[in-house]
């Protein structure tokens, strides 16, 4: 492994699918990727050399609520830290721009064989169910 090198606002929608395929496979196409980035708060990416290895990302409103989304670390680069330091990078960006003196919530979803890493990281569950529709655009 190089040095690693932690980019701010840099993310662009092909390395997103890149490292979402590397968890998960069957990424969002190219389009809705590229607004999604585009409508981000805040997008980081850690690379090795000229190799995306890890991404996370920041949605929300800035004043009150902030959304941890798509927290990757590339398999071959899990267990070195770099979760821990993704997560610290959208932590600093709330601090940068926040109300000073407020409190904000920052929310995630995790699953269960995941959770004990945020929790590492701070963050608990509470009593709240998560609910969710897949909706299919224009099928209403
Ligand atoms: C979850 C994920 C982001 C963790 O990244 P990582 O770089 O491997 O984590 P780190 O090395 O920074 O680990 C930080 C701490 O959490 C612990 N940890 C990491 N994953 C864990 C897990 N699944 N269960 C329990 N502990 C875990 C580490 O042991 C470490 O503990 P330590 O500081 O006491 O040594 C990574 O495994 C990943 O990308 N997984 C696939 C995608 C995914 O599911 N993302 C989460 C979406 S909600």
């Amino acid at each position: 492994m190089e040095k690693l090198t932690v980019k701010h606002d840099e993310l662009t929608a092909d390395q997103f699918i890149e490292l979402w395929e590397s968890v998960w496979g069957g990424a969002p196409t190219f389009e809705q990727v590229d607004l999604a980035m585009k409508h981000t708060l805040f997008r980081v990416s850690v690379f090795d050399g000229d190799r995306i290895a890890a991404m996370a990302r920041m949605v929300g409103d800035l004043g009150l609520e902030y959304y941890i989304k798509d927290v990757v670390v590339r398999p071959e680069y899990q267990g070195k830290g770099i979760g821990r330091l993704l997560i610290g990078e959208l932590m600093a960006f709330i601090d940068r721009s926040s109300v000073k003196g407020t409190t904000v919530f920052v929310e995630l979803a995790a699953m269960p064989d995941k959770a004990p890493f945020y929790e590492k990281l701070g963050f608990s569950a509470n009593e709240a169910l998560r609910l969710r529709k897949m909706y299919e655009v224009g099928k209403c």
